[in-house]
């Protein structure tokens, strides 16, 4: 696994820019996998702003992003297709066909989790995933405990996890209780995969990740694992 040391949060949003733009240039039909959350915001931005200058197109960009929220429609301000669309598909020239999220209010759940896995299956492989980390050390929305062969499944969130992703919601009552998210398993068939960690209060679980014991109890010590795995960082270890 390499890590990249950056000086701040804008280096390290012009790095995943640029690793970002450099995949979408390298093939004719790329294929991204996306986060929300903090940590990619200016990513995105700036990935907009390259848009906007001509640099970069999404015509030919088919995406996939981690996991939804459970419960939550795409016009819901807390879900996180509202995010993309907020941040990246709005402003962007991606075609509505091309964009994947698991559908957080299907009828039926496992068969939304089976039906966004066969589409990966039958587009992909993915060639970047974007990644952010949880101070948990989750990926997507997969809990410490959850299997490393995992697929698309639905996730029941942590409390702790539910306290962090407050912030995005008027209260925490309001915070799902379960997502659906892309397993550890799926996401390690991405050809290559950045994980961006921003913030000093991520120092102890970006150790645990570049140093520690690969072990399902620390999910994203997984990427140890992969033969194509970045970390970003602007933490001073
Ligand atoms: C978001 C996701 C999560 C976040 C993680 C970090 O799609 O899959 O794993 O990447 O919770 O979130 P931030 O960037 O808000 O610290």
């Amino acid at each position: 696994m390499k890590v990249v040391k950056v000086k701040n949060n804008e280096q390290l949003s012009i790095s995943a820019r640029d690793i970002i733009m450099d995949v979408v240039h390298s093939y004719d039909k790329p294929i991204l996998g996306l986060a929300t959350g903090s940590t990619p915001e200016k990513t995105y931005r700036f990935l907009v702003e390259k848009y906007m200058s001509g640099e970069i197109s999404f015509k030919d960009v088919t995406s996939f992003n981690l996991d939804e929220y459970v419960g939550l429609a795409p016009t819901n301000p807390f879900s996180y297709r509202h995010y993309m669309n907020k941040h990246l598909f709005g402003k962007v020239n991606m075609k509505q066909e091309n964009i994947h999220i698991p559908d957080g209010l299907a009828e039926d759940l496992e068969t939304e989790c089976k039906r966004f896995e066969q589409t990966i299956k039958d587009v992909g492989p993915i060639h970047l995933q974007v990644l952010g980390v949880g101070l948990n050390g989750h990926i997507g929305f997969n809990e410490p405990g959850t299997p490393f062969d995992s697929r698309t499944h639905v996730a029941q969130l942590t409390e702790s996890t539910r306290e962090v992703n407050s912030r995005f919601f008027d209260s925490i009552d309001e915070v799902p209780k379960e997502a659906l998210t892309m397993g550890i398993g799926t996401i390690m068939e991405a050809e290559q995969i950045v994980l961006l960690v921003q913030g000093d209060h991520k120092k102890d679980i970006l150790k645990q990740i570049i140093n520690g014991e690969v072990s399902e109890d620390v999910p994203a010590t997984v990427l140890q694992n992969h033969p194509h795995a970045v970390v970003i960082t602007d933490i001073d270890l």
